[in-house]
């Protein structure tokens, strides 16, 4: 997904259920995780975005050593204006399968990001740094599209999701998300075809095959809200 312009801060919530708890939860959620809730844990935002993890992360832990990590310059400046006391956090313009950190962070997020690599062992490379990123025992929050498994479900969760996008104003919501034709006096094609195009959706075995060769243990469902899911994955030791 490529999206570079404030319209995404505008976009996201519409398009993505529940969105807006998203930080929120993913930063409480590693605050108690064994390493992570010690003061002064390293924690990684990786796919940092606009920033919304990070500034949730300032406001919760403003103890964390943060590093914002992401391929897009235009992403890392937004993130940078938005949160304002750039000092107190390691940027760095990269991807996660280029970072070179051998067991340095407590903690990592990933939210909505993982879906955007096709799982042709981009997925698997991906997830494979974020495990050698963490120290054993470390813990990662991730936050994805899923591919719902439960088939009688997967027609009503796709036009919920729609009924979503339409009720918050996405109001040409058509039948898929590659589809949608938006709208709106306010947001731009380009914003929302950036953002609902080029996804790779895998459903939870699938999942759990992957973070399993990566190095984690189970992925232990957090959050779900139709078909964005969370799980709260643990470095094996
Ligand atoms: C949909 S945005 C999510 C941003 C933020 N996490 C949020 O929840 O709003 C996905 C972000 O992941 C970044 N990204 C894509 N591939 C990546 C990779 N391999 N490693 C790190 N970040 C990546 C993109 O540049 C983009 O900013």
């Amino acid at each position: 997904m490529a999206l570079e312009d404030e319209s995404y801060d505008r976009v996201v919530p519409r398009l993505i259920p529940g969105y807006s708890s998203l930080a929120r939860l993913g930063v409480a959620l590693l605050a108690a995780s064994p390493l992570a809730s010690a003061p002064g844990s390293s924690v990684l935002v990786a796919g940092c975005g606009s920033g919304a993890e990070l500034l949730e992360a300032r406001a919760q832990r403003p103890d964390w050593c943060l590093t914002g990590l992401d391929p897009s310059a235009a992403m890392l400046q937004l993130a940078q204006r938005r949160l304002g006391d750039t000092a107190a956090i390691q940027w760095r313009q990269g991807t996660v399968e280029g970072l070179d950190a051998n067991g340095s962070f407590d903690g990592a997020l990933a939210v909505l990001v993982l879906q955007a690599l096709p799982d042709d062992g981009s997925k698997l490379a991906f997830l494979s740094a974020l495990a050698k990123g963490l120290r054993p025992g470390g813990q990662l929050v991730l936050v994805d599209l899923m591919q719902p498994e439960r088939s009688p479900l997967q027609q009503q969760l796709r036009q919920a999701r729609l009924g979503f996008q339409r009720a918050s104003g996405l109001a040409a919501a058509a039948t898929t998300a590659a589809e949608l034709t938006p709208v709106p006096q306010t947001v731009t094609d380009q914003t929302v075809t950036a953002l609902t195009t080029g996804l790779y959706p895998i459903g939870l075995s699938r999942l759990a095959a992957l973070v399993a060769a990566a190095g984690f243990g189970d992925p232990a469902p957090v959050f779900q809200a139709l078909d964005v899911e969370g799980f709260l994955l643990q470095r094996r030791a």
